[in-house]
């Protein structure tokens, strides 16, 4: 008996000596095979949390600056284990967005980025490939149709002297925010589902005020199969906002008429509706309902909070420089005379206006780090190796107050965007709210003029 417990524990030992080896070999023939990077630098974080501690509650557009004097212009910070590299000027984010479009024209594919689009059925968050060619180029192709018809125009100056009208009506103070909300802006389009309207704007509020610091989930893949109360609410805020897109989107299908093309919802219908009478069946597989669903609330998403946040910066910088306010009230008097709202024909006779809304947009810089990109293969920067999958991020704020490019950056002055004749000549590589490349804003051509005929029509109340 004795013997055979000998003989067992020698064999054990024999066993455990043997998997200790097989496991030290591995790791050994890992580490030496191992893709070597050479990655760009950055501060040196924790184990496991990596540099998460050391950004928390921080500007960290204004802290990369910061960083940029030690690092350089590239900078690589673990966001726990999640490497995220950090383009922090003009030319590197041209060398990247641009140069190399398609290799930094990823998006990272996060469990809760996922779990919100339904698998990464948007334009927004779906990953570099067919299927967010096709989207992007079907919501293009909407947008450039409302553009050339008459319902742009038509919309924005029947909302935009309703808005007025309601605010003449005002004595004394009042809350100038409460009208310049495009929440209260859209209301008027949406007045039939006014009140599930509201709620799904409320709904986006809480989105854009409180997604913070994002989700753990993201970060600690065992909190997946428990998610935190965080999660969860926003699931749920998810749910009631598509549920609503979903709604409008059955409801355009049953008052479709082929030729009468209404909005952005009908384009996106005429596209499905070609692909079904094409029967092809890949194409209809991309332009589901899902994937309609998502669109209609990507570009309602996208477009309500950047569009808001950028006159809450413009009626700031008003306030605060009355000699600016000044100019641009003489400016919209003289175009507009009687009138309440300029035609979008008429944007190049209030060339001011224009002036003060991009230096709003340069100076306020409502998404200062862009949304995220990811890489799409092994590619560089500024000699620096970017692994296939990192997830990059490009520091428009500091872009926009680079004194290289900006003289006195701080200083709101809307005349660097004219000429010595007052006209409009805007500076076109450094001044990047809508970010560059392959992945740069889809609607730029349409908030732009649309910002600028609201913004000349709230001339009264200035
Ligand atoms: C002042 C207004 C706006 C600003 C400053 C703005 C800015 C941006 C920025 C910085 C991005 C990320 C670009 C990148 O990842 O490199 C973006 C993406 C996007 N924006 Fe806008 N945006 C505005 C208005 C709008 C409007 C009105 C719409 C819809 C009608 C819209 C739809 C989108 C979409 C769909 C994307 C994702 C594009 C993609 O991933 O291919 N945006 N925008």
């Amino acid at each position: 008996m004795a013997g055979t417990l000998e003989w067992i524990s020698a064999t054990a030992l024999e066993y455990r000596i043997t998997l200790m080896l097989v496991l030290a070999v591995t790791v050994m023939v890992y580490f030496m095979t191992r893709k070597r990077y050479k990655l760009p630098p950055g501060p040196r974080g924790l184990l496991l949390l990596g540099n998460i501690l050391a950004i928390q509650n921080k500007s960290l557009f204004r802290m990369l600056i910061q960083l940029e004097k030690k690092y350089g212009p590239v900078i690589t910070l673990n966001l726990g284990p999640i490497r995220t590299v950090f383009l922090n000027n003009l030319e590197v984010v041209q060398e990247a967005y641009v140069g190399k479009s398609v290799d930094f024209a990823g998006r990272p594919q996060t469990f809760s980025g996922l779990a919100f689009t339904e698998g990464g059925k948007d334009i927004a968050f779906t990953d570099y490939g067919p299927t967010w060619q096709l989207h992007r180029k079907l919501a293009l192709r909407a947008l450039k149709h409302y553009m050339k018809g008459e319902r742009f125009q038509d919309t924005i100056t029947e909302v935009m002297e309703a808005v007025t009208v309601e605010m003449g009506t005002e004595t004394g103070l009042f809350d100038i925010y409460s009208y310049i909300n495009p929440r209260h802006l859209q209301h008027h389009q949406f007045s039939s589902d006014n009140e599930e309207f509201l709620n799904v704007c409320k709904a986006l509020d809480i989105f854009s005020q409180e997604t913070g610091n994002g989700f753990a989930e993201d970060v600690f893949p065992p909190l997946r199969l428990y998610p935190t109360a965080k999660f969860r609410k926003f699931m749920k805020l998810n749910d009631e906002m598509l549920d609503f897109m979903y709604k409008r989107i059955n409801a355009h299908r049953e008052t479709f008429i082929a030729d009468a093309q209404r909005d952005f919802t009908d384009a996106m219908l005429i596209a499905q509706k070609e692909a079904e009478e094409e029967e092809d069946q890949e194409l209809l597989e991309q332009i589901t309902n899902t994937h309609l669903g998502q669109t209609v609330s990507d570009v309602f998403g996208a477009g309500l909070d950047t569009s808001r946040q950028t006159l809450y910066w413009t009626v700031q910088y008003l306030a605060a420089y009355p000699e600016v306010q000044a100019k641009l009230h003489a400016e919209v008097d003289r175009v507009l005379g009687e009138r309440r709202v300029p035609m979008l024909s008429e944007r190049h006779k209030l060339p001011y206006t224009e002036a003060v809304l991009y230096e709003s947009m340069r100076k306020g810089t409502v998404a200062p780090l862009s949304l995220p990109h990811s890489t799409t293969c092994d590619t560089t920067v500024a000699g620096y190796e970017i692994p296939k999958g990192t997830m990059v991020f490009a520091n428009i704020f500091a872009i926009h107050h680079d004194p290289r490019h900006w003289k006195e950056p701080e200083v709101f002055n809307p005349e660097r965007f004219l000429d010595d004749s007052g006209r409009f000549a805007p500076k076109s590589e450094s001044w990047m709210p809508f970010s560059v490349g392959k992945r740069a804003c889809m609607a730029e051509a349409l908030a732009k003029p649309e910002l600028h005929v609201v913004l000349a029509s709230l001339h009264e109340v200035f």
